[in-house]
């Protein structure tokens, strides 16, 4: 098990560049296996995430490998066998988005129910679902879903109850190779989604977003290979904004859409943080940058699916908060425990209080004090990252695994930027 040691206090400057976004990049992997063809997947990030789902797709039978600093070739000539086990989706859900290509290609698949983070009930119902809609049969047998259209998939209409956004990809990917049509309703709109329907058109796809919440797609009979670089991590570039802004510091980053910020850029202009929105030039990719203030003024956030506020950026957001001056609210609709790493800040000086699993209240200005804690998910770890660099004193993390999933090399950008980070093994 390995922990960060942070001395915070001092205020982070200069420049990072964001790496590809590790909920694109998952599901951009899945989508190679619906060709035979070899794919290229360009702005590959180094988490952990990715090298469990290219593990997992190993076992399967496929051919992925590195090319490069930062790409990825992946040939899916055939499979073995056609099983995802417990092993790969208990380290991570998002495993589950192969049942939607594996389907698709081969008729078959046995997969297991995923774990993931320890987020919610977070079930797979409406993936299940929007397969059966698409023809197939699904059974649940001790663990693992068994999955099967013999004689393909036929398209068919989807209509989610509530925006889901692996639920919507799934479908997408089971309904690019299905015989006929198929209308996804109240499908996600997150930036992501859109970087998996611009791959998939790019192997040759057919699939129209008509209206915000509508996709159509025509199903075809093969794909064929693509090149697609992975779009920014924006919620990487969260995380970053907020250290600029809490460490009192002054930090532009680059390689990340600010238009898939919006809501995020909302709350931090009603706070008062100050931030240029950077366009690409010939040199740059676009960006962002954003100073400190000298004080901030109290948010009150409401996670929703995109474009709303996105659940990711909530908990990072919390630590601003603490720095705000007055009374913030938070209310997180899209999962029903997203509020445990309350107790942690808590821990080191942060006055919270939480009314109830989805509201909580942040009370501010506070100083924010040195801890040992413990991150128990992907987005709570960043969170506890960002109040031990604006705290005094040294705080000891432990659970850094989590945010491996998700950052890729956390700790050396945020050194190049002058935090005082280091890793151990404990
Ligand atoms: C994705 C993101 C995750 C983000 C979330 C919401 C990836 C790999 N992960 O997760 O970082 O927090 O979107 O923006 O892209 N639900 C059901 N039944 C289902 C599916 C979902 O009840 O079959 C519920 C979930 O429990 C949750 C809500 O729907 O309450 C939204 O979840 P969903 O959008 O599906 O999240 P993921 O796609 O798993």
């Amino acid at each position: 098990m390995q922990k960060f040691i942070v001395t915070g206090g001092t205020p982070l400057r200069g420049e990072v560049r964001i790496a590809g976004a590790k909920n694109a990049v998952l599901k951009l992997m899945a989508a190679s296996v619906l060709t035979s063809e070899p794919c290229l997947l360009r702005n590959v990030p180094r988490i952990s995430d990715v090298m469990i789902m290219r593990e997992t797709m190993t076992d399967i039978g496929f051919d992925v490998r590195r090319v490069g600093a930062d790409a990825l070739r992946i040939t899916a000539t055939d499979a073995d066998w056609l099983f995802v086990p417990l092993e790969a989706a208990a380290k991570m859900r998002a495993s589950f988005i192969l049942l939607g290509p594996l389907l698709a290609r081969f008729g078959r698949v046995i997969i297991s129910n995923p774990g993931g983070d320890r987020i919610g009930r977070r079930p797979v119902d409406l993936h299940v679902a929007a397969m059966e809609s698409l023809g197939a049969r699904v059974e649940y047998k001790n663990g693992y879903y068994f999955a099967q259209a013999p004689s393909g998939l036929r398209g068919g209409h989807i209509e989610f109850p509530y925006v889901t956004v692996m639920g919507t990809e799934n479908a997408v990917l089971a309904a690019v190779l299905a015989r006929g049509s198929t209308v996804i309703d109240n499908a996600a709109q997150e930036p992501e989604v859109d970087d998996l329907i611009a791959m998939l058109c790019a192997m040759g796809a057919r699939i129209e977003r008509v209206a915000p919440h509508r996709l159509e797609i025509k199903g075809v009979e093969s794909l064929g290979g693509a090149e697609h670089a992975v779009m920014g991590d924006r919620l990487e570039a969260g995380t970053f904004a907020i250290a600029a802004a809490v460490t009192g510091g002054d930090v532009t980053v680059r390689g990340v859409a600010p238009e898939h910020l919006g809501a995020f850029l909302e709350v931090l202009d009603c706070m008062g943080v100050p931030v240029e929105i950077l366009p690409p030039s010939e040199t740059d990719a676009p960006g962002l940058r954003v100073r400190a203030a000298g004080t901030y003024a109290p948010v009150a956030v409401e996670t929703q699916p995109y474009p709303g506020f996105a659940t990711d950026l909530q908990a990072p957001t919390a630590v601003l908060m603490t720095q705000a001056d007055g009374v913030s609210t938070i209310h997180e609709t899209i999962y029903e425990d997203r509020l445990d790493y309350t107790t942690e800040l808590g821990k080191m000086g942060a006055v919270i209080e939480v009314l109830d699993e989805r509201h909580c209240q942040i009370a501010g200005p506070t100083a924010l004090h040195g801890r040992e804690v413990e991150i128990a998910d992907l987005r709570a770890g960043a969170t506890l990252v960002l109040a031990a660099l604006a705290a005094s004193e040294t705080s000891v993390i432990s659970g850094v695994e989590h945010v491996d999933r998700g950052y890729e090399q956390i700790e050396s950008k945020l050194v190049a930027l002058g935090a005082q980070i280091h890793r151990i093994d404990a």
